[in-house]
């Protein structure tokens, strides 16, 4: 694991920015795996700047996002192909064809996420995938306690991130019960993982990742097995580590 403590939120997106944009370069079809969430918003406006000022391309990209909300079509302004639309796809030239976000409209879910599965797998897999970290240490709607050989699948939130999600909707009532996810296993199969984390509500989070027991109560913990994970942070999510090796 490469450990990366950067002064600032915007210095952790630059970072994470410059090594997506050299693996575009080595390889223009990269299939990305993205987050939603308030953390790697730094990185998608830096990768949007590289591609007006820099011509950055994404049209031979592939993206697969973590996860959305079941019961919400894209239209809705929560809904995660919304946020992604908004924050990152209308600014840059994917291919509208090579986004995959999982359709919580589906009928049948299962079938959807087998199928989901089945295509990050005809693509060859992922190979950088973006994360972020819950302040309880979830990765994408993989709560503590998710299987960490769990494949993309139906989750029930937990009660706290209805609670935590309340405030973008109109009331608690509206707010989804249940999400479609990647599973933990399929996160590790990633060729890289970007693990990007800020401020000091995710200190405790961090360290327990980093440096804490690999355990399904802290999801983030399984990437101390992963071959190449960068874990790129800014000193406030850093502060509460042992050992800080600045990279
Ligand atoms: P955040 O969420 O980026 O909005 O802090 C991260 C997460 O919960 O995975």
């Amino acid at each position: 694991m490469l450990l990366s403590i950067k002064d600032t939120f915007e210095d952790m997106s630059r970072e994470a920015a410059k090594l997506i944009a050299d693996r575009i370069h080595r390889k223009p079809s990269l299939v990305l795996g993205l987050a939603t969430g308030s953390t790697p918003l730094g990185l998608y406006k830096e990768l949007i700047r590289m591609h007006k000022e820099e011509g950055l391309s994404f049209a031979k990209v592939t993206t697969f996002n973590l996860d959305e909300y079941i019961g919400l079509p894209r239209t809705h302004p929560q809904s995660y192909y919304y946020f992604m639309w908004e924050n990152f796809f209308k600014h840059i030239d994917i291919d509208r064809r090579y986004i995959y976000v999982p359709n919580g409209m589906a009928t049948d879910i299962e079938g959807h996420c087998e199928w989901y599965e089945n295509e990050i797998k005809r693509l060859d897999g992922i190979d950088v995938q973006v994360l972020g970290i819950g302040a309880n240490g979830h990765i994408a709607f993989n709560e503590p306690g998710s299987s960490l050989g769990s494949r993309t699948r139906i989750k029930t939130l937990t009660e706290q991130t209805v609670k935590d999600n309340a405030r973008f909707f109109k009331s608690t009532e509206e707010v989804p019960k249940t999400a479609i996810t990647m599973g933990i296993g399929t996160i590790m199969e990633a060729k890289e993982i970007i693990l990007l984390a800020n401020s000091t509500s995710k200190a405790r989070a961090i360290k327990e990742a980093v440096e804490g027991p690999i355990m399904a109560m802290v999801p983030a913990s399984i990437i101390q097995m992963h071959r190449k994970a960068y874990v790129i942070v800014d000193k406030a999510a850093a502060s509460a580590l042992t050992h800080q090796f600045n990279g």
